[in-house]
């Protein structure tokens, strides 16, 4: 009988929802390959090329924008970085303008965030182009929920069974829901603790995840810890009283790390508030690979563009 083989080609990438579990293999496969080009000499292949891609950023980022150009530029493909800031959204044109303007240029792929939840969904419904959410609002990040799930997998050779905790401000957080979303398809059992005003409704009735009340709870034998950025340009002020009290409840510290497992793997998906969410000995210590998240960021999203764009199967 025919093998039946997973494709991903032409597929939007707007929340890890729409990923099976062998889809989410398939891509953390493919970005092992793709992590020896990073680490290689020639990081230039003829993968993508005839491809063009734009980036197209209406909320700032650092390491999110910088992977997808780059690892659009290692496979070949043409890329273009449009920022909302420089671009003619700031003479009023609308979004459906925007996508319909850079369609009509024939892109292949338009890599896009925003801060409207759902925005990536209705590009998807307006443009022709591919459209990979590289955030919207507090709904998903899927490259980074890759990422994290890639870097785990890097380190434990395994993900089923793993515990993994994911404290702070779960509530502005698109990494966490995208977290979430992957990691219980992967049979990671998943804590979750942060202070009250920072957790969504719907955790409490949600079957995936035990909410602890305190964050040491959530943290004793963990194998992995995500801590999130309190994301304060998302907030209205009043959700705690300081961030000085942030970090004496719910900061990750020396003593907060050691009640995980020894080999516990600490991620952050930054920028990283240090001395707040996270303390600066921490963020620089033996167990930290939120640098290692870094380079597995353009790995991942290598994979997603092969497995999306590539013509045909290298
Ligand atoms: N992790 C993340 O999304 O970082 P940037 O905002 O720098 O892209």
């Amino acid at each position: 009988m025919a093998e039946n083989k997973i494709s991903l080609r032409g597929k939007n990438v707007l929340a890890l929802s729409d990923f099976s579990a062998d889809e989410i293999n398939l891509i953390l496969d493919t970005a092992i390959h793709m992590k020896k080009i990073i680490g290689g000499n020639n990081k230039k292949l003829p993968i993508l090329s005839g491809k063009s891609i734009v980036t197209l950023f209406f909320e700032p980022s650092t390491r999110t924008r910088t992977s997808f150009e780059l690892a659009g530029k290692y496979l070949g493909a043409d890329v273009v970085n449009i920022t909302a800031a420089t671009s003619s959204v700031v003479k009023g044109e609308s979004l459906r303008d925007t996508l319909y303007t850079v369609e009509a240029m024939g892109v292949d792929a338009i890599v896009m965030r925003h801060k409207a939840e759902g925005a990536a969904e209705c590009a998807a419904k307006i443009a022709r182009p591919v459209i990979i959410n590289a955030g919207d609002g507090a709904h998903a990040h899927p490259s980074q929920g890759l990422l994290n799930l890639f870097t785990i997998r890097e380190i434990k050779h395994r993900l089923q069974g793993l515990k993994v905790a994911i404290v702070g401000d779960i509530l502005h957080s698109r990494v966490a829901r995208s977290d979430i979303e992957g990691m219980s398809k992967m049979g990671i059992d998943i804590h979750v603790a942060g202070p009250s005003t920072l957790l969504p409704r719907f955790l409490a009735k949600d079957t995936r995840v035990t909410v602890h009340d305190n964050v040491e709870d959530a943290l004793r034998d963990a194998d992995a810890v995500e801590v999130l950025r309190i994301q304060t340009e998302r907030m209205k002020g009043g959700l705690f009283p300081s961030t000085r009290e942030y970090a004496r409840v719910y900061g990750l510290n020396k003593e907060r790390l050691a009640l995980c497992k020894d080999d516990v793997i600490l991620l952050h998906p930054g920028p990283m508030n240090k001395g707040w969410e996270i303390s600066a000995d921490v963020a620089y210590c033996e167990n930290s690979f939120i640098q290692k998240e870094v380079t597995n960021g353009a790995a991942v999203r290598m994979a997603l563009y092969k497995l999306i764009l590539a013509e045909e199967e290298n």
